[in-house]
């Protein structure tokens, strides 16, 4: 496939910071072998504070674990170098990580453009949290630049929020076109690059302004840990972040981190499998007669395939289709996997099944943002692509 976002996959990395292939960067990327010890992985620092060399001078700028910890900047310079930004912040969840984001960005007054499909937490957080603090909000079809161009024009926006693809949809924006579109506006363009990876999209090196990760999912990969995280291109808008980050306190633990950091090692080959596996399954999904309709950027039927195929390096993991038999038989197929397990979350090595508008897109029933009853959304794991087709197979009976 083409290689899309920031061009060829080569020498990348943070400006200023560590160059080299992404896998080498997914490796290496502020992980230097330990100087007093040469251990090969980052210590976890589980400690709260550190000894200062006199008043005011703590040593190599660490005070106390809520501002900084060592473990944690290992993981945040990682992240910054895999996504091509200034600065990397880790959080305790994606959602403390999209919540200091807009609560950095947004003051009482302002509005956002948000997707028409999007995950139901996302939505919640705009609905329920900033919504009650006067940040108002709009859902708009953003794969269609002409609406998004006619929302700019209609009344300021602070900013645009994109997820592509989307939860769980699977619907692809262009980012570079929305870019433009913000720039002219003086929007800042947020992408939520958590179904992606920064393996198969670099939303900054297409014009965005801010990457946002639920680390949960495929940073992560191995459904052991919850976090979360911000990567901006701007070093102000990271001074501002990381003081609003240490003003409300949802930090990435040490031994959070560190399993991050773990995961992203094997972040490279890991999406390979998911994409691989994926496409297997929406085509075998395709083809199924107790299937009405398939979701996956990957497929040439896809609405979004060409757009994905330029700006993404792969399609990613994440299939949803919809069933012959509606709600009901949805949510059957959903118990009758043996190999998919039925559970929230995504991105980890094991595959998943879930039923999204009983399940993770519960906060958006009523809303313009409502999935289908009849949708089922997988994650597609690296297991044995003919073990999983086989289960699918046998669920639709
Ligand atoms: C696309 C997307 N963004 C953000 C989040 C929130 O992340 P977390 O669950 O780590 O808070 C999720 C969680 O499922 C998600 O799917």
């Amino acid at each position: 496939m083409s290689a899309g976002a920031g061009g060829p996959r080569g020498r990348t990395g943070a400006p200023g910071g560590p160059r080299g292939g992404f896998e080498t960067l997914a490796i290496h990327a502020g992980q230097d072998p330990d100087p007093a010890t040469g251990a090969v992985v980052p210590a976890i620092y589980q400690v709260s504070t550190y000894a200062q060399d006199g008043v005011g001078n703590p040593r190599g700028g660490y005070e106390y674990s809520r501002t900084a910890n060592p473990t944690r900047t290992a993981l945040e310079q990682c992240l910054a170098a895999l996504e091509g930004g200034t600065r990397a912040l880790a959080f305790a969840s994606g959602m403390a990580a999209e919540d200091c984001l807009l609560r950095t960005i947004c003051r009482p007054g302002d509005h956002v453009l948000i997707p028409q499909d999007a995950y139901g937490g996302t939505y919640r957080l705009f609905d329920k949290v900033l919504a009650p603090w006067q940040v108002s909000y709009q859902p708009v079809p953003l794969s269609d630049p002409q609406a998004v161009k006619h929302a700019l024009e209609r009344r300021p926006v602070r900013a645009v929020w994109v997820e592509t693809p989307t939860n769980p949809l699977l619907s692809i924006v262009d980012i570079g076109a929305l870019a433009a579109l913000c720039a002219d506006a003086g929007a800042l363009l947020a992408v939520d690059n958590t179904f992606a990876s920064p393996y198969l999209q670099n939303p900054l090196a297409l014009g965005a302004d801010v990457v946002v990760h639920s680390t949960t999912k495929y940073l992560g990969g191995h459904s052991d840990v919850v976090g979360g995280a911000v990567v901006v291109a701007d070093a102000g808008l990271g001074e501002r972040l990381a003081f609003q980050q240490n003003a409300t306190g949802g930090v990435a633990g040490p031994f959070d981190a560190w399993l991050t950091l773990r995961g992203i090692r094997t972040l490279a080959v890991r999406m390979d499998r998911h994409s691989h596996n994926a496409l297997r399954v929406a085509d075998m999904l395709a083809a199924h007669p107790a299937v009405t309709g398939v979701y996956y950027p990957g497929l040439p039927g896809h609405p979004g395939h060409e757009i994905a195929a330029k700006q993404m390096r792969g399609f990613g993991g994440m299939v949803s289709f919809r069933v012959r038999g509606g709600e009901e038989e949805a949510v059957a197929v959903c118990a009758r996997t043996r190999v998919f397990i039925l559970g929230e979350s995504l991105g980890g090595v094991e595959s998943l099944i879930e039923h999204p508008h009983r399940m993770t897109h519960v906060s958006v029933a009523g809303s313009e943002l409502e999935v289908p009853g009849d949708l089922v959304r997988l994650s597609v794991g690296i297991e044995s692509g003919d073990d999983l087709l086989e289960d699918l197979r046998a669920a639709l009976g």
